[in-house]
């Protein structure tokens, strides 16, 4: 079956890793027709926005998304991309499984945990104003409906995939009312589901917690800040930013994209590590009913990096970011000839 998805390349590494990933896609033999548009500063020549309609109106067509990383300026310039999509079109789940793998080298080697993030509010809401000069407030919004709704997004897919147990991450000893609406909504949500144990921790003590034992943890949920901080820690504990894919999750709506950035410093380099970006197409040909095609890629994905000769820099290799692509592709066409021809 042929299926019609967004392609949205981003800058930095973005070209790079998505370059490689509709490579490897097309190498399993799923016959994608990729809808390309720039977003971010490339849009804004173009376009004159950083985040152009006709964009949109394809991701609403599709339904499906594969995107890779937008750099957002620090200070003035245009909102982040990244918060704009998701807020338009109330992609309120982001789901990011951080699972160890094998022959990766990190400082533990039985990490899987779920970080499931808030992804419309919180201090994302973009309202700061100068109250004086020298004075800024930036407000934190917390509702009862995004609330409830990205903690049964939780506990449901801790129910589908046979997960024990959710952690609610919170700071509601200092931040009573909006946290603790927070915290209020899952302890709430939670009774609902009597096979998942339901736990809370304050998140600085959850970073220390995640850096000693991340074996305790299972799925993870958090406000937008606190998930975007320690979904980074957590890659950490894996092996780095390079291999943590996630998706952006609406009704009926998908957006995959890694977790991390346009990462500027080794942009065309041919340094990017693009295991991040294919698993997220694991995860997006899993969601298009192509199991068959993405459990190919994870195994020959997991195999290439367990041999070890084709890692990129940032695993300790010297292999280019194509180099290690072909490496997995040329694989994957070998087997499919192979399964052709018997
Ligand atoms: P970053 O994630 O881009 O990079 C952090 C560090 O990790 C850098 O040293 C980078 O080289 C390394 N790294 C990241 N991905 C890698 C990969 N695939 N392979 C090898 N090394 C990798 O974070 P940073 O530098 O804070 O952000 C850069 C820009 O990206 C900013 O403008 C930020 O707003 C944007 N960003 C965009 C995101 C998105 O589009 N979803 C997510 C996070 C940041």
């Amino acid at each position: 079956m042929k299926h019609t998805v967004t392609l949205i390349p981003g800058d930095g590494i973005g070209p790079e890793v998505t370059a490689a990933t509709v490579r490897v896609i097309a190498a399993a033999g799923v016959d994608i027709n990729w809808e390309r548009y720039p977003a971010g500063a490339e849009a804004l020549g173009e376009y004159g926005t950083p985040l152009p309609e006709s964009l949109m109106t394809s991701i609403k067509r599709n339904r499906v998304a594969l995107k890779g990383p937008v750099t957002t300026p620090v200070g003035t310039g245009f909102t982040s991309v990244n918060v704009g999509l998701r807020k338009a079109l109330d992609l309120y789940a982001n789901l990011r499984p951080v699972k160890s793998i094998p022959g990766i080298k990190s400082r533990f080697e039985n990490v899987d945990l779920v970080v499931v993030r808030e992804n419309t509010e919180d201090l994302y809401s973009g309202l700061e104003h100068v109250v004086v000069p020298g004075v800024v407030e930036s407000l934190k919004i917390i509702t009862e409906t995004a609330s409830t709704r990205i903690a049964r997004f939780a506990c449901d897919y801790a129910r589908k995939h046979k997960r024990k147990k959710v952690t609610a991450v919170h700071k509601a000893n200092i931040m009573k009312l909006s946290d603790g609406l927070f915290l209020d909504c899952f302890r709430k949500v939670s009774q609902h589901y009597p096979e998942i144990a339901p736990e809370d921790k304050i998140v600085d003590n959850m970073c220390m917690q995640l850096v000693m034992y991340p074996e305790k943890y299972d799925v993870l949920l958090m406000e937008n800040l606190y998930g975007d901080i320690l979904s980074d820690l957590c890659t950490g504990l894996v092996g780095g930013l390079g291999l943590v894919p996630g998706a952006n999750l609406g009704d009926n709506i998908a957006v995959f994209e890694a977790v991390h950035g346009s990462a500027p410093d080794i942009a065309g380099q041919g340094k990017a590590n693009p295991t991040a970006l294919i698993m997220c197409a694991v995860m997006m040909l899993n969601h298009l009913g192509e199991t068959d095609a993405a459990d190919r890629i994870e195994k020959t994905l997991f195999a290439v990096l367990a041999e070890g000769k084709y890692l990129t820099s940032d695993l300790g290799g010297h292999a280019s970011t194509a180099q290690y692509t072909e490496a997995i592709a040329s694989r994957l066409e070998a087997e499919r000839e192979a399964e052709e021809a018997k």
